[in-house]
Order: C-alpha cells, then sequence, then structure tokens
C-alpha cells in the first residue's frame, strides 16, 4: 500500500516536473544553458568524487599525489583533464546562462526569487572553483591562495583575526589545504541542492520565453521535444569540451602550476583563473584595498538588486531599441574586463579598467532604473502613435 503510494508520488513528480511540464513552444537554444549547466554540474561531483579517492591533501604530498593520479592511475589523466576543463565549460555555461536572463528579462517579477538562487549558486560555484585550483598545490595555488584569502584583512577591526581563522595558522598552510579540500567536496552538494531550489522556483511560475510575454495556446509537454533539443545543445558542447581535453589540456591553466608550491618564491604575475579575471579587473581597479574588495563585492551585489532596479514592463531586450545597444555594451565590457584583468597594473591599463569598471556600475545602477522609466514611455508613445494612424 505505502510502496504504491510512493510510486505514484514519484511518478506523479516526474510527470509534471520533466515530461508533461508545460513548456513555452518558441524557446530558443539560449534556454538549453540551464541544462546543460545541470550536466555539467553532475560530471564535475562524478570525476570529483574519483579525483578524491586518489588525491592526498597535506602539503607534502598533494602535487605529488595529482601527478601520481596523471601518470599511475588508470585513466586517471583524463579524469583529471575532464575536471579541469569541465570546471572552465561549466563557468561558460552558466555566463551564458546569465547573459541570456539579463537579455530576456528572465529576472524580472515573477522571476525574481529564481534568479537570486541563481546568483547564490553562482557565488558558491566561485567559491568552490577557487578552493579546488588551490588543492594541486602548485605555485598558483598557493599564491592565489595568499592573496585572495588575504582580502579578508580589509575586514575593520577583525580582518587579521577573520585571515588566521580561514588560514588555520598564520600563513596558508597544512591546515589550509585541509579545510580547502573539505569544502571543495561538500560545496558542489549544496550547489546540487540549491538547484533542485532553483527548478522547484522555476517550476512554480513556468519558463520565460523569448517574447517575453506570455499567451494563450503557447505551451507544450516537456518530452519529447525539450530532451532532444537540449541534448542537441549538450552534444556541441561534448564536442568543445573534447577539443579541450584532448587537444588542449592545459590551454587554460597557467604554466606555473606545473611548479611546486614555493612561499619564498612569489611568481611575477599571480593571475586567477579566466572565469575570475572581470571581478578581478574589478578589485584592482580601486587603488585603496578595502574600496577594491567592497567594489568586487558589489559586483555581485548589483546582481542581486537587479529584479529590483529593473521596472520595465517589456521583458525581452529585443523589443527595446534604446537598451539593446548599452545590453551589448555591458556583454563587450565584461570581456574587456576579462582582458584586463589578466594585464599588470599598469599604463593604460589602469585607466582602462576604471572606464571599463565604471561602465560596469554604471549600467546595472544608472542605465537599467533610467531606462525601464524612459524606455516603457516611448515604446508605449510608440505603438500607440502607430495605433492612430
Ligand atoms: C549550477 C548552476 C545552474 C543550473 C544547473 C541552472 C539550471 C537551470 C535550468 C535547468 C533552468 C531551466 C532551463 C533554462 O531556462 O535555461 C534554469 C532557468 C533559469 N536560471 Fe538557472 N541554473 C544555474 C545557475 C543560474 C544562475 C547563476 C543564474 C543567475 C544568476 C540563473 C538564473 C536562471 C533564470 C532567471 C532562469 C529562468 C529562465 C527563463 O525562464 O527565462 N541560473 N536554470
Amino acid at each position: 500500500m505505502c510502496w504504491r503510494w510512493n510510486k505514484q508520488l514519484l511518478t506523479s513528480i516526474l510527470d509534471s516536473h520533466i515530461i508533461d511540464y508545460p513548456t513555452p513552444k518558441n524557446l530558443n537554444y539560449m534556454w538549453s544553458f540551464g541544462s546543460t549547466a545541470g550536466i555539467m554540474l553532475v560530471i564535475q561531483l562524478l570525476t570529483g568524487i574519483f579525483l578524491a579517492m586518489h588525491y592526498c591533501p597535506k602539503m607534502e604530498y598533494a602535487f605529488y599525489s595529482v601527478e601520481h593520479i596523471m601518470r599511475d592511475v588508470r585513466y586517471g589523466w583524463i579524469i583529471r583533464y575532464i575536471h579541469a576543463n569541465g570546471a572552465s565549460l561549466f563557468f561558460i555555461v552558466v555566463y551564458c546562462h546569465i547573459f541570456r536572463g539579463l537579455y530576456y528579462g528572465s529576472y524580472i517579477y515573477p522571476r525574481h526569487y529564481l534568479w537570486l538562487s541563481g546568483v547564490l549558486i553562482f557565488i558558491l560555484m566561485m567559491a568552490t572553483a577557487f578552493m579546488g585550483y588551490v588543492l594541486p598545490w602548485g605555485q598558483m595555488s598557493f599564491w592565489g591562495a595568499t592573496v585572495i584569502t588575504n582580502l579578508f584583512s580589509t575586514i575593520p577591526f577583525i580582518g587579521f583575526e577573520v585571515v588566521e581563522w580561514l588560514w588555520g595558522g598564520f600563513s596558508v598552510n597544512n591546515p589550509t589545504l585541509n579545510r580547502f579540500f573539505s569544502l571543495h567536496y561538500a560545496l558542489p552538494f549544496i550547489i546540487a541542492g540549491l538547484t533542485v531550489i532553483h527548478l522547484a522556483l522555476l517550476h512554480d511560475v513556468g519558463s520565460n520565453n523569448p517574447l517575453g510575454v506570455e499567451y494563450y495556446g503557447n505551451k507544450m509537454s516537456f518530452y519529447p521535444y525539450f530532451y532532444v533539443k537540449d541534448l542537441y545543445s549538450f552534444f556541441i558542447l561534448l564536442i568543445l569540451f573534447c577539443v579541450f581535453v584532448y587537444f588542449f589540456p592545459n590551454a587554460l591553466n597557467h604554466p606555473d602550476n606545473y611548479i611546486p608550491a614555493d612561499p619564498l618564491v612569489t611568481p611575477a604575475h599571480i593571475v586567477p583563473e579566466w572565469y575570475f579575471l572581470p571581478f578581478y579587473a574589478i578589485l584592482r581597479s580601486v587603488p585603496h584595498k578595502l574600496g577594491g574588495v567592497l567594489a568586487m563585492g558589489g559586483a555581485l551585489v548589483v546582481l542581486l538588486l537587479l529584479p529590483f532596479l529593473n521596472s520595465s514592463r517589456v521583458r525581452s531586450t529585443y523589443f527595446r531599441p534604446i537598451y539593446s545597444p548599452v545590453f551589448w555594451f555591458l556583454v563587450f565590457d565584461f570581456i574587456f574586463l576579462g582582458w584586463i584583468g589578466q594585464k599588470e597594473v599598469a599604463g593604460p591599463y589602469v585607466i582602462l579598467g576604471n572606464l571599463a569598471t565604471l561602465y560596469y556600475f554604471f549600467f546595472f545602477l544608472v542605465i537599467i532604473p533610467f531606462l525601464s522609466l524612459v524606455e516603457d514611455h516611448l515604446l508605449i508613445f510608440d505603438s500607440y502613435s502607430k495605433i492612430k494612424k
């Protein structure tokens, strides 16, 4: 009796969420990034579990245990390359997912909580990736960890205590590596839990669509049409994945990370992984340490505020002629910040970084609220005058 009841519950949940789930007919391929992000998360979890079977989170052995995985463990090299490049691909997919949301106004009411859960996932992804990069205990791992954990020393009054608490000592050391390993293992499961909440929030209100308007008869069942569509997108991603794993497995890694960590030798340029570079550029564009940290944190906070900054009734950028060019300029600006992030803080890069940071904040804090007031009026006036003619 109980078993039959549970079975019915399970099948009805599966049916209403992934089989008969009413999905807008006109979703384009931009709506595949969510499911591909889910697949990437599963790939990262599985490969991570297998890596952890052979990895040793002790300062003396960490670097060499990774070499052991690469050389001695059967298929260890491919598991490691999938995990390392998978992190990059996961970020590519999630950045596309975020910019898709920005373009089609998917963060606007009633999907504001859905967006907020997404930003939370993104912040946790950044923390997980940062701690994962420390684990091979190469030069970049060690010095990256030193630079980033030191940022907490800018917290007024208790900064240094916080940093020592994070380190578990007086420098980045064995306890630091141990706790980073523990957290790097645990956080992806929290991300997976948050992803379930993310999907529950999505299914509560339903997907947005490229037009940004709901209309009668626009829904069809998720299975089989969107399964096939999302699978097709995943196979395209898989091709890119294979190109990296088989042909350029170290292209996205820093060569210095193949040198064992040495606390006595600082590398000439300490650069984070590519997916942190835009935020790193924002951090460095303010010449004051605390100011830089606040700016970098602020760059994430504006994402949290976004649903409350935009009051436009028109969701899709496709129908917003003034917003459209400034949106595309933001995309350019973000990539440009990434480029600035890996340059030295000197000469023209300083001023260019400042300008790019300024535009980032100007876009979210000024352009979005201003245009959502002005453009709506212009669009309504325009369509009204067309009707009158
Ligand atoms: C582990 C990372 C993530 C996973 C697995 C994930 C998964 C998904 C899935 C499967 C969907 C439905 C399909 C789609 O619309 O693409 C979705 C929708 C959505 N996600 Fe995510 N997501 C993640 C991260 C994020 C982040 C970082 C944000 C924003 C900062 C975000 C915001 C949204 C929004 C607003 C929607 C609704 C889109 C619409 O209906 O137009 N997600 N997500």
